[in-house]
């Protein structure tokens, strides 16, 4: 790799993700007709009918069977950290450094949801969710990573699926949501070949436990986020600035997603897989020819690296140019990887929270509003941009949402109240965006709010609060916050 690839891939790193009023081309005709939802847009119902729970008082219905959901994480949530067998993850080694999380938060406790799931699955069904989105802990399942499964750790999960499943509500399980067992990492990580065999090894032996009960799985969460943050900037675990080992681990990742897709085929299991990526919509910040070019690269990095991969088996050329022969990507692929890494996927769901507005230079500009995350500019028409573009450029592969979603400062109120009207009007933009897209003819299936309630938020700890539900960290208490009432009704209604 270049110096100067390698000094602007840290740039990059240093600067925030990254919105023209540009607002992408809606899909043609074609990909309208492939859609496998028709949207009805109906009109208002009139005020102050007989039945108001019959009557749907919504202007924006959405397809018959759409899915509304809500996502969480396990490290984010589960606490319990030390019980029932469960090995130390990288992200516990990494908050407990001094200095790397806000307050020196860790997920240690977190939501306690290791204790009180079932109470959070009853929250679940007084929501009326159809779909829960939640991650399984690699370490409880493989204390070291490696070996015989801790029967514990899968009994856990096995609770909670059945649970969701008594309750009417679909789970949806992520293997990878970025608590890599440490006594791995200590092997060299996501830089180790050997930890996709490893991966595939914990994936499987998963399947074989869990594979009845779950109807959809997610592979690898974000695998950008890991790279980007894990290994660019450095303030996720495990906390390196290395460009040159983030893009390595970026294949690693890739095949570790297609090891685990191809280890759910061996076992003949009937559930549906895929990869959960986020992305982000990438447009110049002027009109010069620079910044277009500049855009298109940057587009590589932050979305065709992961989606060509998976649907079309092959790396983008311009990054791969862009970071030279000698790159350790380059030099890690082994014949054969691509084939692995783009084995068929039945979904793929995908993760938007902003766009990135790209300069002539390469570098980013902010042109919306931030939210209290200062990485977020919010720019719901990125929710279409980015929607009716996978379709576009992949063809019409079933979507879900995995996480969508805005921090903001809630305040418990003495009565008892969290007002946090920021969010409603968050997501009713967003979903607003959705709904656009489906009538554009892209083939969503379902929406998962991020997050159910609010948890460890990575770096700054409990500083962000992105939940429906609003937790007490000192009593544990869950207290619905009124966008969870707002969500409540939009699923009722199947629209708002
Ligand atoms: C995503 C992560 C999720 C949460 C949200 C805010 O990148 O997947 O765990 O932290 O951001």
């Amino acid at each position: 790799m270049s110096r100067l690839t390698r000094r602007r891939l840290l740039q990059r790193a240093a600067s925030s993700p990254a919105p023209t009023g540009a607002t992408g081309t809606p899909l043609g005709a074609a990909a309208a007709m492939t859609a496998g939802a028709t949207v009805a847009s109906a009109v208002a119902a009139p005020e102050g009918g007989s039945d108001p729970a019959a009557e749907p008082r919504t202007a924006l219905r959405f397809p018959t069977g759409f899915g509304w959901g809500a996502a969480t994480s396990a490290y984010q949530i589960e606490g319990a950290a030390k019980e029932d067998g469960r090995g130390e993850s990288i992200w516990d080694t990494f908050s407990r450094t001094p200095g790397r999380t806000s307050n020196g938060d860790t997920g240690e406790i977190a939501a306690d949801h290791y204790h009180r799931w079932a109470e959070d699955l009853d929250l679940m069904r007084d929501l009326g969710l159809d779909s829960y989105r939640f991650s399984i802990s690699w370490p409880r399942i493989q204390p070291d990573g490696t070996g015989q499964p801790n029967q514990r750790g899968l009994d856990f999960y096995r609770r909670l699926a059945d649970g969701l499943r008594e309750r009417g509500i679909a789970p949806m399980a992520t293997l990878f949501h970025w608590d890599l067992p440490q006594a791995l990492q200590n092997n060299g990580g996501w830089e180790s070949r050997d930890t996709v065999e490893r991966f595939a090894d914990y994936a499987d032996i998963v399947f074989r436990a869990l594979g009845e009960r779950i109807p959809v799985w997610l592979t690898v969460n974000e695998p950008k986020t890991v790279v980007q943050n894990g290994y660019l900037r450095g303030h996720h675990a495990p906390g390196r600035q290395d460009p040159d080992a983030a893009y390595l681990v970026a294949h690693h990742l890739q095949l570790a997603h297609g090891r685990a897709v191809q280890a759910f085929r061996a076992t003949g299991q009937p559930g549906r897989i895929g990869p959960a990526l986020n992305l982000h919509p990438c447009y110049p910040a002027d009109d010069s020819p620079a910044a277009a070019a500049a855009t298109r690269l940057y587009d590589g990095y932050e979305n065709r690296l992961y989606l060509d991969s998976v649907l079309t088996g092959s790396y983008p050329a311009d990054v791969l140019a862009d970071l030279g022969p000698q790159s350790r990507l380059a030099r890690g692929i082994v014949d054969g990887d691509l084939a692995v890494i783009s084995a068929p996927v039945d979904l793929l769901a995908v993760q938007y929270y902003t766009p990135i507005y790209v300069t002539a230079d390469g570098g980013t500009e902010q042109r919306w509003p931030t939210s209290v995350a200062a990485w977020q500019q919010i720019y719901p028409d990125g929710m279409f941009d980015m929607l009716t573009r996978v379709t576009r450029d992949y063809g019409p592969i079933p979507l879900t949402i995995t996480e969508n979603g805005l921090p903001t400062a809630d305040i418990l109120a003495a009565d008892g109240t969290v007002e946090d009207t920021g969010r409603v009007e968050f997501l009713r933009d967003h979903l607003t965006a959705v709904h656009r897209a489906l009538a554009a003819g892209v083939p969503l299936e379902s929406y998962h709010v991020w997050s159910l309630m609010d948890n460890f938020e990575w770096e700054v700890g409990y500083d962000q609060r992105f939940g429906l539900v609003y937790v007490d960290y000192a009593t544990q208490r869950r207290i619905l916050k009124r966008s969870a009432h707002w969500y409540r009704q939009v699923i009722r209604d199947n629209g708002f």
